[in-house]
């Protein structure tokens, strides 16, 4: 079939909407009609050319929401007409990380996946005569997207489809970094570097594991309301002495959770410090520059400090995806107030303009 799908021609370039084709989907591969789809910082740090491993052509995008059009033959997991959100973090359910809680990276389609190819190692996008890769797996930045089963999270058809693909990337990686690898506790103290829409979600994630006190720091001060409306209780515009206030704060010893949402190495390192002496632990979220390093003086660890990495917020997301969603259904989670421009897919560059800008925490591309 043709359609309409935003292409990585060349890196530091603009994208260029344009019809595209797109092949029938394999035995355990699904057809997706996307309807909304999130513009995230990953999309355009491959774009820009920064991102070492991105490659090109390949078709966008990674935060996706949308309705299952067709079926492969072998497909069980979802059916046509079922409400899905796109998983660049696929949950296969077998292989050795699935099957252990201490992790979400699952191992099935990783190596190909990475390379911008279908799991059978070939492309379902084409042009012309000539392949277009598929980026993280999932390519959303389009009107159809195929993909394999096991990266779909089927979710309650009652919910907006906007705003369920904020939990494609961004919201789902905050709320998980709290309460799936942090595992905040209730009573405690949490320090969130960063409100954009993982620091976001973050708070709202301390919010709901309990926590009694949730420091937001940003530099940001209408970043740091949005903050105040998903549940933190100090709000600290950042600086060189963060560290120092937070530690005033906690009557000198640090919070015991904090979490990095910035992606900037000098940040990761207030976090570090910020945490508490003993059991503090920093989850770190955002991601670094290329060739960059986090500087840590290991007596901060051996004061008993620890540090966590978190990819999608830990989440195994065709489990957790669906029942985050059904949080927010619940009403436990607010979810209108990082959705701040929507856009048509020809306005995809705008997109990446506005989030350049810093306008908004997230522009929404809705698929006419
Ligand atoms: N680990 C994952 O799976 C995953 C998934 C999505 C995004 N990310 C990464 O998470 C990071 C955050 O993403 P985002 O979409 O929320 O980004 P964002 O740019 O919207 O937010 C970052 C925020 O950090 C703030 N900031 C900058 N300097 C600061 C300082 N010195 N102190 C405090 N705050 C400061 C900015 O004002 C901004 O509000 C990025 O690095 C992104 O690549 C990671
Ligand atoms: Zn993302
Ligand atoms: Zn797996």
């Amino acid at each position: 079939m043709e359609i309409r799908a935003a292409v990585l021609e060349e890196f530091g370039r603009p994208l260029v909407v344009q019809t595209v084709e797109l092949t029938e989907p394999a035995p355990d591969e699904v057809l997706v009609r996307l309807v909304a789809c999130g513009v995230c910082h990953t999309d355009m740090y491959t774009a820009s050319g920064a991102d070492p491993s991105g490659y090109a052509p390949c078709v966008l995008g990674h935060e996706g929401a949308g309705v299952v059009e067709r079926v492969g033959a072998d497909v069980t997991l979802v059916e046509p007409g079922d409400h899905v959100v796109t998983l660049f973090s696929p949950q296969c359910g077998e292989c050795v990380h699935c099957k252990s809680d201490k992790t979400n990276l699952c191992m099935k389609i990783r190596a190909q996946q990475n390379a911008g190819y279908l799991p059978d190692g070939t492309t379902r996008l084409k042009r012309g005569g000539e392949e277009l890769r598929h980026f993280m797996g999932t390519s959303t930045f389009a009107e159809y997207t195929v993909m394999p089963e096991i990266a779909l999270a089927k979710i309650d058809p009652e919910a907006p489809l906007d705003g369920a693909a904020l939990f494609a990337c961004g919201l789902s990686t905050g709320l998980g970094a709290a309460l799936r690898t942090a595992r905040v506790e209730p009573g405690s103290t949490a320090v969130v570097f960063g409100a954009g829409m993982v620091g976001l979600g973050a708070v709202a994630g301390a919010r709901l594991a309990g926590a009694e006190r949730i420091v937001c720091v940003d530099l940001s001060p209408e970043r740091l309301e949005l903050a105040r409306g998903q549940g933190a209780t100090d709000l600290l515009v950042g600086g060189e002495d963060t560290v120092e206030r937070i530690l005033e704060m906690t009557d000198g010893f640090g919070a015991d959770y904090t979490f990095e949402a910035t992606g900037l190495v000098s940040v990761m390192r207030q976090a570090v410090e910020a945490a508490r002496m003993g059991w503090g632990l920093c989850t770190v979220a955002g991601v670094a520059g290329k060739g960059e390093h986090l500087e840590v003086i290991p007596r901060w660890l051996i004061q008993g400090r620890r540090i966590a990495g978190s990819s999608f917020g830990g989440l195994k997301g065709r489990d957790d995806v669906p029942a985050l969603i059904d949080r927010w259904m619940a009403g436990e989670i607010d979810v209108d107030p990082f959705i701040s421009h929507r856009i048509a897919l020809d306005d995809v560059n705008r997109g990446f303009d506005l989030m350049h800008a810093q306008d908004g925490i997230r522009s929404v591309i809705e698929f006419g």
